[in-house]
């Protein structure tokens, strides 16, 4: 056999074997969902589900390129370490602790940190515009001085 079609035929079998590593892609049950329990205006909700659930909540869309590896490790680990900073499926319901999750969400807006450039890059429906990013960030503003001072009368 030719030294290329070996080389070939050993680049084949590994990446065949790497399709045995995938992860498990998971969506867990909801626990409470961000949009139902903080109740923000349609607009904000929209933004924040297109640029932000895909990592950011138990409704993962998980695209084919997702079961094959290397990606795979990639997007799962993207997706997990997401979830366990900020989880809009399991949305706090304590106010104090709502509001400093609107402090953070504020944060990464200011900065355009979120969503990852890697992200929109492929995602382009999950792009925000500078008008929806002011529209999420002035709401999540507003929202957070109202849970601080509704939790400071009790
Ligand atoms: C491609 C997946 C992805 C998308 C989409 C995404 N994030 Fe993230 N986000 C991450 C990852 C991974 C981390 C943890 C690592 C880091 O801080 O960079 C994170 C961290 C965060 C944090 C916590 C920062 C901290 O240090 O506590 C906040 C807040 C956040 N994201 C908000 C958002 C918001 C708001 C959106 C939508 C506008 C969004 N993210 C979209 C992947 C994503």
């Amino acid at each position: 056999m030719k030294k290329w079609k070996l080389i070939l035929l050993a680049a084949l079998g590994i990446f065949a074997a790497l399709q045995l590593t995938n992860p498990a892609r998971t969506n867990p049950p909801v626990i409470t969902d961000f949009i139902t329990a903080a109740k923000p205006p349609a607009a904000v909700a929209t933004s924040i589900r297109a640029a932000c659930y895909d990592c950011h909540s138990y409704e993962t869309k998980w695209p084919w390129y997702s079961r094959v590896a290397p990606v795979s490790w990639l997007i799962v680990s993207d997706t997990d370490e997401g979830r366990e900073k900020l989880d809009f499926s399991d949305w706090p319901d304590e106010a104090v602790r709502a509001a400093k999750k609107m402090d953070r969400i504020n944060e990464v807006l200011g900065y355009r940190e979120m969503p990852p450039k890697k992200y929109t890059l492929i995602h382009a429906d999950a792009r925000l515009t500078e008008a929806q990013r002011k529209e999420i960030m002035d709401w999540t503003d507003a929202a957070a001085a109202k849970l601080r001072a509704a939790s400071t009368n009790e």
